[in-house]
This record gives C-alpha cells, sequence and structure tokens, in this order.
C-alpha cells in the first residue's frame, strides 16, 4: 500500500466519522432514520414538480409530507413546542398541497418556502433540546 494511498484511507474513514457523528446515525434506528429521509425525498419531489410545474405532482408530495407528520415514527419528542412545530409544518404541506390543487404557481412556492423555513425551525429546536 502506497502512502498516499494510506493517508487517502485515513481520510475518508475519518470524514465519515464526521458524517456519522452528525447525522446521529448513533442514537437513532436505522428505520428511524429512513422515515426522516422521506421527508427530505418528498420535498425533492415537491421542488421538482415545482419547477416542471407538475400540479397533481405538487399536490401528491405534499399530502405525502403532510400525511407523515401523523406518523408514529414523527412524534420524537412529546413537548409542547414539538407540537406546535409539527402543526406549523402541516399548515405549510396542506397549504402546499392546496396550491397544488388549485393550480397556482406562485402559493405553491410561497408554501414550499415557507415549509421549508419549518424544517429548519424544528432540526433548529431539536438541537438545541440536546
Ligand atoms: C416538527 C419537527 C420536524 C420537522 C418540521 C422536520 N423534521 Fe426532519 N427531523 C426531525 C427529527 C426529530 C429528526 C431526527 C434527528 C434528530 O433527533 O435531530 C429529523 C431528521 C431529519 C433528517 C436527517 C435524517 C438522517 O439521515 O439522520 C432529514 C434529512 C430531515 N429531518 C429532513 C427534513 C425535511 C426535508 C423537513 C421538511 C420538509 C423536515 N425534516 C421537517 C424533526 C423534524
Amino acid at each position: 500500500m502506497s502512502r498516499q494511498f494510506r493517508v487517502a484511507l485515513g481520510c475518508i474513514f475519518v470524514l465519515s466519522l464526521v458524517v456519522f457523528a452528525q447525522s446521529g446515525a448513533g442514537e437513532q434506528s436505522a428505520v428511524k432514520q429512513s422515515f426522516m429521509r422521506a421527508k427530505l425525498l418528498h420535498s425533492q419531489n415537491v421542488l421538482e414538480a415545482i419547477t416542471l410545474e407538475d400540479y397533481a405532482g405538487i399536490a401528491k408530495h405534499a399530502e405525502q409530507l403532510r400525511l407523515l407528520s401523523f406518523d408514529e415514527d414523527w412524534q420524537v419528542l412529546h413537548t409542547e413546542e414539538y407540537a406546535r412545530l409539527s402543526a406549523d409544518f402541516r399548515r405549510s404541506a396542506a397549504g402546499l398541497a392546496n396550491a397544488g390543487k388549485s393550480q397556482n404557481l406562485d402559493a405553491a412556492v410561497l408554501a414550499y418556502f415557507q415549509m421549508t423555513h419549518n424544517c429548519v425551525d424544528c432540526h433548529r429546536y431539536m438541537r438545541q433540546s440536546k
């Protein structure tokens, strides 16, 4: 094994540790992690649908996001603040679904922005409450 190769392997190892620690994967089950990641997939799908002016796609993925928030796996904390942040998220997702159904692209962009803000707010709260 060449020296460069060993150094590169070492770097990859350290990087993967950092990513692992950041994702909090050590504390979560794989099932829970894939549940959380599903939010990211659906919101990427919504963005794609918005950019393609695919109203049915906007409504569909927004509705899936809204439904995720009722899932048992969503209820990580049982605090009033977590419930409030979840309700805010649900409202934005519902607004997004409605914008899709009523074929209103500007309303969809606005609701997407609000929903993304709700993602960030809750994650910030999670980091603070650790
Ligand atoms: C009401 C709270 C809440 C909202 C809103 C929320 N999340 Fe999360 N999210 C969590 C919790 C709890 C975790 C688990 C990690 C933790 O404990 O911090 C998480 C984790 C994640 C992860 C990391 C999964 C992994 O690989 O470990 C992703 C990605 C994610 N959320 C995406 C989103 C996206 C995208 C949105 C908005 C469309 C969103 N979340 C909205 C609470 C929320």
